[in-house]
């Protein structure tokens, strides 16, 4: 069982405040899971300082906690802070996560052929984890900064061959999307603070005040939990 949380956004005060809420969220959990992922735009500016923070906030936690860069992120100085992970075992789930992010730029790019490798080397259920999610929302505004047509279209292909795969799982859109690519169901998980208004068809992003979420996927089932302070 893995928990997922999303898009903490670490710079002030709320944020933190909304992360120790996903985390008591968590630690709330029977059974525990066995281990928390976040997926990405862990800190708001990528900073040194921001990324001790959410150091500091995740130390509750007892399971092993991965993490993986949004575009909000700086790679290097989350890794220095936070670690990284590539792969893990997690209660016999098999995670791989996804580094979709680009120095300088909010869009991302999915390095399909490194999933590929990693796809290969195990047959056991996998969830593959990644910020920029693989499929339109239906938001322009999000769909802007999201992964590129031929990048989602690679991954079909791919996901079509690997029935391992069992879910693909995402943040980066500030709420709750679901779809199917090449056959996989790929959910979204909200932020853990701000959520993005269900605008579809919106050249602009607007935050919304609605509950910030975590999710929690088994290998048959994805569960999105509100937080409540
Ligand atoms: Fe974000
Ligand atoms: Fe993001």
């Amino acid at each position: 069982m893995l928990a997922q949380l999303s898009d903490p956004h670490i710079q002030d005060e709320d944020s933190a405040a909304a992360l120790a809420a996903a985390v008591r969220c968590v630690l709330d959990l029977t059974p525990l899971p066995d281990a928390v992922l976040v997926t990405g735009d862990l800190a708001e500016h990528g900073s040194a300082a921001e990324y001790e923070r959410v150091r500091e906030l995740l130390a509750p936690l007892p399971m092993p906690v991965h993490v993986l860069p949004g575009n909000h992120d700086d790679r290097d100085a989350m890794r220095a802070h936070l670690g990284g992970v590539e792969t893990a075992d997690v209660g016999g789930l098999r995670l791989i996560a996804c580094d979709t992010s680009q120095p300088g730029r909010d869009d991302g790019r999915l390095d399909v052929e490194w999933l590929a490798a990693r796809l290969a080397e195990s047959d056991a259920p996998t969830i593959v984890a990644m910020h920029h999610p693989p499929v339109a929302t239906g938001i322009p505004a999000l769909d802007r900064i999201g992964l590129p047509e031929a990048d989602c279209a690679a991954l079909a292909g791919l996901l079509a061959r690997s029935p391992q795969v069992r879910r693909v799982i995402a943040g980066h859109v500030h709420r709750t999307v679901f779809a199917v690519l090449g056959g996989c169901g790929v959910v979204t998980c909200p932020s853990t603070n701000r959520q993005a208004k269900l605008e579809l068809g919106a050249e602009e992003f607007n935050f919304v005040h609605e509950p910030p979420a975590i999710a929690v996927h088994t290998a048959s089932v994805a569960h999105i939990q509100p937080v409540t302070r």
